[in-house]
């Protein structure tokens, strides 16, 4: 059953359409918004074969015009270098017309393709089509645009909402399971951070998730999507510390990353071990409750879906020094997202370095 909710953010609202094999009903939905009859798809070659000839068909049927841009499927592709020639071959391409984008793709695509339509002409309308469940549940949602440097993640960007999110079930079944694997790392953040039900039906149902039951999956998309569009909803711009639970897990997992040179963990995995690097953390400080079976659930739960709970290869002080790049360090002082129990966070500033050191230390 198709499924909408809302981000509701004023004049920035939009809807967010759940569903599978919905894709036929896009147009209609493009000409409701007046967004033009001029898209410019933003993909991968992969995703190009999997879900282009659906998409072209369905535009077309509506004449809407389309033209592809793709990017190298990596993490790479969300940096200066591609952004910046996208947005020339995008303004040589659309001198005469009044385009809009469509982010297709998981979430490199969709972070790279509306960061590029925030700053070409200093904002052209976009919407994303997620293709990953780490895009449908979570990167496709709330308007966090970026791309990476060197030295950190996402250290480029802008809050710029997407006009719509269309979430086609359906095209999950092409997906590495991998790639589900990480999308769930997500999922299981959700759980920690707000819904103690959605980290026990993951406990439960993983194996369903994993063999791409559909009405597990949509279950779960439901349930993410319902979290982050009410988060999103209350502090769009992550000004009220609500928004910033999200990032449980990514202050050490973005480190990870970055020491990894975006290439030895995906973003997923990485958020996998942030989350428990961050409830040792919580458990040396004393706020964790029942701490050795919570650090125990987590750490289950990620290795039952085949997310690693060490991290391998990857130099302790490399990943100590990378998380000082983190956006939620302020004037050196670091932020992170902790736990309590199971479903209930709280943000403690100034953890004492050597304790997220042996923290990570544990991990390695
Ligand atoms: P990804 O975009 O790299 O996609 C993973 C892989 O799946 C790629 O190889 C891709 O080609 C392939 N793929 C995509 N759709 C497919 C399909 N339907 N069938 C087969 N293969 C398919 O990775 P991701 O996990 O989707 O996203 C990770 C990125 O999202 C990171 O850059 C992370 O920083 C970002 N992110 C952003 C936010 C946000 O709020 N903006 C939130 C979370 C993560
Ligand atoms: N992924 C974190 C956020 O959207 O705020």
């Amino acid at each position: 059953m198709t499924k909408t909710i809302s981000v509701n953010l004023g004049k920035r609202s939009y809807q967010i359409i759940i569903g599978n094999k919905i894709t036929t009903s896009l147009a209609k939905h493009i000409k409701k918004l007046g967004l033009g009859n001029d898209a410019i798809i933003i993909t991968n070659p992969r995703v190009k074969k999997i879900a282009g000839p659906q998409l072209i068909s369905a535009l077309k049927k509506s004449n809407i015009s389309c033209v592809f841009q793709t990017v190298p499927d990596s993490e790479k592709s969300k940096s200066q270098g591609i952004a910046f020639r996208l947005i020339d071959k995008i303004s040589r391409y659309a001198r005469l017309k009044q385009p809009f984008i469509i982010a297709l793709g998981g979430g490199v695509v969709g972070d790279l393709a509306g960061f590029v339509a925030s700053v070409y002409k200093r904002g052209i309308p976009y919407i994303q089509l997620p293709t990953t469940l780490l895009a449908q549940i979570d990167s496709s949602i709330g308007g966090k645009v970026g791309i990476d440097l060197t030295c950190g993640k996402n250290l480029v960007g802008a809050f710029y909402q997407p006009r719509l999110v269309f979430s086609d079930i359906s095209f999950l079944q092409t997906l590495p399971k991998n790639e589900i694997r990480c999308g769930l790392a997500e999922a299981i953040k959700y759980g920690l951070i707000k819904d103690k039900a959605l980290f026990e039906y993951l406990e439960k149902n993983y194996q369903k998730a994993l063999g791409l039951d559909e009405n597990c999956l949509e279950y779960i998309i439901n349930k993410c999507v319902l979290i982050k569009a009410k988060i999103v909803g209350q502090d769009e711009k992550e000004t009220k510390s609500i928004r910033t639970i999200l990032n449980f897990g990514h202050t050490i997992g973005h480190a990870i990353e970055a020491a990894g040179g975006f290439k030895a963990y995906s973003h997923g995995q990485a958020v996998g071990l942030g989350m428990l690097a961050a409830a040792e953390i919580s458990s040396s400080l004393g706020l964790l409750y029942n701490p050795e079976k919570t650090l125990d659930r987590i750490k289950n739960l990620l290795r039952n879906i085949g997310l690693p709970v060490k991290i391998k290869g990857l130099n302790l002080e490399k990943i100590i020094k990378a998380h000082t790049f983190d956006k939620k360090f302020i004037q050196g002082r670091n932020r992170f997202v902790l736990m309590k129990q199971i479903g209930q966070t709280l943000i403690k500033q100034n953890i004492p370095s050597g304790l997220i050191t042996s923290a990570v230390r544990k991990l390695v």
